[in-house]
């Protein structure tokens, strides 16, 4: 079977895609400086898969490094994850948010195509639709990125088109991913961010396991079912089978496409957290805040393209979502230790 390479590959939504990978039977080699993510994670691996999981530590912006990977691994495709992807630190840190993620994108590009490697998989995001004129959400919708890091996608997705426009060689494939939230059915692997987390679910899963007295709301005067931002959250699982569906058509099929992946299921702040506390029996108290600067009122997929050209759907509901997040939660209070 082929060899994917994935970078960034201890991430949250890589760690679920190497264990998708595997059980469908793929080679799977994976990279990461660690910047934003644990070494542990490759003791659960192993764990999950029952063999050592082919790794090395390394920054995809190291071209040297990487060509030296290259030399020693054949690999078939790449699943380009590694990125920062926090909405406001990227307005604080615009350059280091482009010199790494666009600047790491143009690296994996620049040694794939000089070891004639020439099919790629790019995590992009919802992010660049920016605020949608309408809803559902379709791939042809305008794209409108409103910070650093949703311009920093937007770039990478140019890039790769016009790489594919140059040469017929390339096939790539861009994943816009709505809110992904879960985890692995073991709780082995889950989101673990570092500090205050950003998102909504893994912000809840601490106020339910105790580790922060409230969620602060973010705005209950949206133009919104009850007043509370509403978003499209897909189980991060269901993501990571995106990922198996995208490269095994790249592997199959010549040219490039850009897909939404997410379930067209929109559920509001209040929502997730009446369903979160159902999952883990926890209270979760809220407190009500102004709105976020930049966050916008609603936003969720047509998930139609990527079931015609991957044959591919999210299977798992909100309350299998928050089950799975808890579970992984509740288990690691702490996160990876
Ligand atoms: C969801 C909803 C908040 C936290 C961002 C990025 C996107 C992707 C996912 C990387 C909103 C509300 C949140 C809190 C709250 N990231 N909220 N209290 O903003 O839709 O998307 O993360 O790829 O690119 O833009 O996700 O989870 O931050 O917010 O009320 O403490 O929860 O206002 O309505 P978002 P989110």
């Amino acid at each position: 079977m082929p060899t994917i390479l994935l970078t960034g590959a201890t991430g949250y939504i890589a760690s679920h895609t190497w264990l998708s990978l595997l059980s469908s039977g793929f080679e799977v080699l994976g990279v990461d400086d660690f910047s934003n993510s644990s070494p542990l994670v490759l003791d659960r691996l192993r764990e999950l898969c029952g063999t050592r999981p082919v790794f090395e530590r390394l920054d995809v912006t190291d071209r040297v490094a990487m060509h030296a990977l290259f030399a020693r691994h054949r690999i078939d495709a790449v699943v380009h994850f590694a990125a920062f992807k926090a909405v406001g630190d990227s307005t604080a840190r615009p350059l280091a948010y482009y010199r790494n993620n666009v600047g790491g994108l143009l690296s994996v590009c620049d040694v794939m195509q000089a070891n004639g490697c020439k099919r790629i998989v790019f995590s992009s995001s919802a992010t660049v639709y920016g605020d949608p004129p309408s809803l559902p959400i379709r791939e042809d919708s305008p794209l409108a990125a409103t910070n650093p890091y949703g311009q920093t996608k937007l770039m990478g997705e140019t890039m790769l088109r016009d790489l594919g426009a140059a040469d017929a060689a390339w096939q790539t494939g861009c994943l816009r991913y709505f809110n992904p939230v879960g985890a692995h059915e073991s709780g082995r692997i889950g989101e673990d961010p570092r500090g205050t987390p950003n998102n909504l679910m893994p912000f809840v899963a601490q106020v339910a396991v105790g580790r922060r007295p409230h969620l602060s709301v973010f705005g209950r005067d949206w133009p919104t079912i009850d007043g509370t931002g509403v978003r499209d959250y897909i189980h991060v699982c269901d993501l990571a089978d995106g990922h198996v569906a995208a490269l095994r058509r790249l592997l199959d099929t010549a040219g490039c496409f850009t897909v939404n992946l997410g379930t067209g299921q929109g559920n509001s702040v209040l929502e997730v957290v009446n369903a979160y506390a159902r999952a883990s029996g926890r209270e979760v108290p809220v407190q009500f805040a102004p709105r976020r600067p930049g966050d916008i009122a609603a936003c969720y997929a047509d998930p139609l393209l990527a079931q015609q050209l991957l044959c591919w759907r999210a299977k798992h509901d909100l309350a299998r979502m928050c089950a799975d997040s808890w579970r992984w939660q509740s288990l690691n209070p702490e996160g990876f230790q």
